[in-house]
């Protein structure tokens, strides 16, 4: 049955280029749609920018334009940097648009109505220079518990502790220097307690990985507190409907964008406004499914699914978190230029050899994950070029030569065809169970078996013996055909190079048809489909890095 599914990713920050952590789970995800859609789902993929907050705000003056401007010069580069490495958004929208407006005002609206919003006096901390309210992070100090200097206002970077800002010692605004002063501001709330016996049965009915489900019973335990969702002016973001002075908290639209992303998709698509309640209804007859990072599961997990159940809308499918990358086992770093932009990867390398390593480490769970380069470099070669690419290499050009370019008219071992054809059923579950190392695997396993025919069969001796050129072209036939299954099985994670192996073929790579080997029919003259990573271009790479 045709499963119609609406994915989406976290909409990344518009303050600051993609890098390759954000990839991970652009990569993931783009890999399970397109899985998915391989497999013949109806799959719906979206994505936008986050536009809003105060970390915008400032950039945009530090950098003397307005936040639009910034939001839209860096809503392009993140296009042009996902566009880059194949990553398939059906629309990528931004959350400071008109429909997220229309969108959250009516949910606001709604979650009020039915006594979910509240609203009281809170003290804050205030810039007397800047003459605003200042996040934790715009706040730095020393640390209450180690003293140590010029710390954030919400966590230590030398020793860990967590505290309040009013905990920190000599606190100082990072905007201005002034020292903050406390001030009381009326604030809008989300009573999140009201969902608690909806959250509690949610978070268990198999939506989360199990080890998230766990992790979230504990916040259960430390008691579901009022979500503050606003702030005051001045604020980039959505004023709150009957306030003069209250907006928005960013993370309040955020997710409300990926409803905004529909939106503009289904306008689109009907070339007409179309209203609301079709977007509620398009929603909700979706298999929704979250990907997202480990790091903001509690806005996922909790107030998204409990904001949608409050405004009438179905609560997602699934929320999938996944692991933070690691550079050569540390933290992504400046200093070491392992801070790797996507537009510095592509200047230096191709995209598809990462998208084949992300693969190769993602499983279902939220382990972090490595990128180490130099087995990254030993790997895409041994692999992608070594393994995979010389099955090719070794027998298209016979063909080419000796075959005038056709495909024999029989399979010489057509149960090794049929044992690559049964392998589709467990590489297809890995996939759907985001268990992408465990289908690489597998598709390397065949791959090895695919070689072992060739070399046993040796084509090359064969083609110099005239009585035995049927055999070579057999083996080469064979060979091929084993080769376009395992590309059929690649597809997913290396779309570019299944587009020009359908060239070679003249025949899309698809998954029913794969059971039907290729017989008696053209292929076109090969070139090569993906060649070795020299170490050189990760040192030029890095370096780009520090220099930046
Ligand atoms: N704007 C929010 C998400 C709003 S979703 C309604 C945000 N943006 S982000 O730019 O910081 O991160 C976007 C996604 O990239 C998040 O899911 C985050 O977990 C992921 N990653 C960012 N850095 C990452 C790594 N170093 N490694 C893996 N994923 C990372 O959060
Ligand atoms: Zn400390």
């Amino acid at each position: 049955m045709t499963r119609r599914i609406l994915v989406t990713s976290a909409l990344p920050y518009a303050n600051g280029p993609i890098h390759i952590g954000h990839l991970v789970e652009y990569i993931q995800t783009d890999i399970w749609v397109r899985a998915m859609r391989l497999f013949g789902h109806d799959v719906l993929y979206l994505c936008a920018d986050d536009a809003h907050g105060a970390p915008i705000m400032l950039r945009a003056e530090a950098e003397g334009i307005t936040p639009e401007a910034l939001v839209e010069r860096i809503g392009a580069e993140h296009r042009a940097d996902f566009a880059g490495f194949g990553v398939g958004f059906d629309n990528y929208y931004t959350t400071h648009s008109d429909e997220n407006r229309q969108l959250a005002e009516d949910i606001f609206t709604r979650l009020s109505a039915a006594g979910h919003i509240v609203r009281y006096g809170v003290t804050r901390h205030f810039d007397p220079l800047k003459n605003m309210f200042l996040a934790d992070r715009f706040i730095r100090g020393e640390c209450p518990r180690c003293g140590a200097a010029d710390q954030y206002g919400d966590s230590c970077e030398a020793c860990g502790a967590t505290y309040a800002p009013t905990d920190l010692k000599n606190p100082r605004s990072a905007l201005s220097g002034a020292e903050p002063v406390l001030k009381e501001s009326e604030h809008y709330f989300f009573r999140l307690r009201d969902f608690a016996d909806l959250l509690a049965d949610w978070t268990r009915a198999g939506h989360l990985q199990t080890e998230v489900a766990n992790k979230i019973a504990e916040w259960f335990e430390a008691g579901l507190a009022d979500w503050d969702i606003s702030r005051d002016a001045p604020y980039f973001g959505f004023r709150v409907p009957g306030s003069e002075n209250q907006y928005f908290y960013v993370w309040l639209d955020a997710p409300i964008g990926y409803l905004a992303s529909l939106w503009d998709w289904l306008n689109r698509r009907e070339g007409r406004t179309v209203t609301l309640d079709e977007v509620r209804a398009f929603w909700s007859e979706r298999e929704v499914r979250h990907f997202i990072g480990k790091d903001i599961l509690y806005f996922h997990a909790l107030f998204w699914p409990a904001m949608l159940h409050g405004a009438g809308y179905t609560k997602p499918a699934a929320v999938n978190a996944h692991g933070f990358l690691t550079v050569d086992g540390q933290k992504m770093s400046k200093s070491r230029g392992t801070f790797i932009q996507a537009r510095s990867w592509l200047d230096h390398l191709p995209p598809e050899p990462l998208r084949y390593y992300f693969a190769a480490k993602l499983g279902a769970g939220i382990d972090d994950i490595d990128l180490n380069l130099d087995d990254f470099v030993a790997r895409v070669n041994s692999d992608l070029v070594g393994k995979l690419v010389n099955i090719a290499a070794r027998t298209a050009g016979f063909i080419e030569k000796r075959f005038d370019g056709r495909l024999a008219a029989t399979l010489p071992q057509p149960a090794l065809f049929d044992q690559f054809v049964a392998a589709g059923a467990d590489i297809a579950a890995a996939y759907e169970g985001r268990e992408y190392a465990r289908a690489l695997r597998e598709v390397m396993a065949l791959a090895d078996r695919a070689n072992e025919y060739i070399a046993g069969e040796a084509p090359w001796t064969l083609v110099k013996d005239p009585a035995r050129l049927d055999d070579a072209h057999g083996v080469c036939t064979q060979a091929l055909n084993l080769f376009r299954l395992l590309m059929v099985y690649l597809k997913p994670v290396l779309p570019q190079m299944a587009a020009r192996v359908e060239t070679l073929f003249d025949a899309p790579l698809e998954w029913e048809a794969r059971r039907q080997p290729l017989l008696d029919r053209p292929v076109a003259p090969y070139s090569a489909l993906a060649t070795r990573i020299d170490a050189k271009a990760i040192s030029a790479l890095l370096e780009s890095g520090r220099a930046a």
